[in-house]
């Protein structure tokens, strides 16, 4: 059918393809004492983004040893800004936390164009991800994370969870931050269990890409936590390489993401058949030490490529085996992960430092018997 009474041709009654494509480009800024030096990388965001103000969503827990610095920093750019404090812990991770942060933006009446700057570990870096995805169908926001596995891991990537019904990030969305502000100095004031767990994803990265002998540079602290400028080098390259790892893939579509999964496939489920008693790096290294006892058991790895990995958990006094009461709630979480999935589980197996391999799944009997060979170690 042809109409012509408008000057159109409508000879073609087949789709109209439509074409949205979005570029975020943004630095990843790492620099010890980023917000304690007179620094302009803050006013040069909000200049770029044209911010006439920023809301501040703090952790309770990051505020109170950092929220002086984070204000100071934000007064130095001469736009106003309100402070909204985040109840530290997962649960503020949540519909209801939600709900709260945007009830909170709309109070300040935040616009399009307010920043949203988060402070705190991955818990607040999630919150404030989804929040600046959905309040006005999108605000910029920028990260500040205080955690060793928020700097490394949860900060990077642009993507933002919410836990609902029951389950880790059922909720969320992908959306790139205007920029993230990484001072490894911020995390001397964490608890050690908490540094040890972020430097669990090091491990994990390490073991995905190596370019930067970030393996190596872990083995060098044996008995001690890397602090200083060693800390401030782990940080980097880890940051590095997980950039690295999602650069050609920043949505996570496609395989790349199934390496990052390293650990996550028997790590995730065991840490919620713990009822996520155990932190998230914690139950990653019992993944990956299970991933890698199979990879031996399996013939992927040699056994002293396997002892490197367990060797290197151990220096961190990461666990490296899975209590024997979670081994059947272990695999009942995988098998609801396959079958949610419909398709195998795609275990992720690593030969060498920045050598994983991805097989298609783990049967029962080697899950068994890498679990038990964990367990009977000294
Ligand atoms: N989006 C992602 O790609 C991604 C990746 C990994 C993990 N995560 C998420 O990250 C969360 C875990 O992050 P986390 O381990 O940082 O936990 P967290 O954010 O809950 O922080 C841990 C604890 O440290 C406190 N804290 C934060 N900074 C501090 C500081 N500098 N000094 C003292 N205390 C401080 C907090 O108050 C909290 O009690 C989980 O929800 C997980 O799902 C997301």
């Amino acid at each position: 059918m042809t109409s012509s009474h408008l000057g159109l041709s409508f000879v073609d009654q087949g789709p109209i393809l439509v074409r949205a494509h979005r570029i975020d480009n943004y630095a990843v800024h790492i620099e010890d004492g980023l917000l304690s030096r007179p620094s302009s990388l803050l006013t040069d965001v909000l200049d770029r983004l044209d911010s006439p103000d920023v809301v501040i969503a703090v952790d309770t827990g990051a505020a109170e040893h950092h929220l002086g610095a984070v204000t100071n920093a934000v007064l130095s750019t001469g736009r106003p800004f309100q402070v909204v404090p985040v109840p530290a812990g997962e649960a503020s991770k949540s519909p209801h936390g939600l709900r709260a942060l945007i009830g909170a933006l709309h109070r300040h009446c935040a616009s399009r164009r307010t920043l949203l700057l988060a402070v705190g570990g991955g818990m607040v870096c999630d919150l404030a991800t989804t929040a600046a995805a959905v309040y006005m169908r999108g605000i910029p926001y920028a990260l500040l994370p205080t955690t060793v596995l928020a700097q490394v891991d949860a900060a990077i990537g642009g993507k933002g969870g919410l836990d609902d019904d029951g389950a880790k990030n059922l909720l969320g969305a992908f959306h790139h931050p205007a920029a993230v502000f990484v001072d490894p100095l911020l995390t001397g004031t964490l608890p050690e269990r908490h540094i040890r767990n972020g430097l669990a994803e090091v491990i994990k990265v390490a073991l995905i890409d190596d370019t930067d002998d970030l393996f190596t540079a872990l083995e060098q602290y044996p008995d001690r936590l890397p602090t200083g400028q060693a800390l401030t080098g782990i940080v980097r390259a880890a940051i590095a390489a997980k950039l690295r790892l999602l650069a050609g893939d920043p949505f996570e579509q496609g395989d790349l993401r199934r390496l990052l999964n390293l650990g996550h496939c028997i790590g995730h489920p065991y840490e919620a058949a713990t009822g996520y008693r155990v932190l998230h790096g914690e139950a990653v290294a019992v993944g990956m030490a299970v991933a890698a006892t199979t990879a031996h058991l399996t013939g992927v790895a040699a056994l002293a490529e396997r002892d490197r990995i367990l060797g290197l958990l151990d220096a961190y006094r990461l666990p490296a085996a899975l209590p024997e009461a979670m081994r059947e709630l272990t695999w009942e979480g995988m098998d609801t992960v396959r079958r949610v999935r419909g398709g195998p589980l795609h275990l992720v197996l690593p030969r060498t430092p920045g050598n994983c391999t991805v097989t298609d799944d783990i049967d029962r009997a080697a899950y068994d018997k890498s679990v038990s060979e964990l367990a009977a170690r000294p």
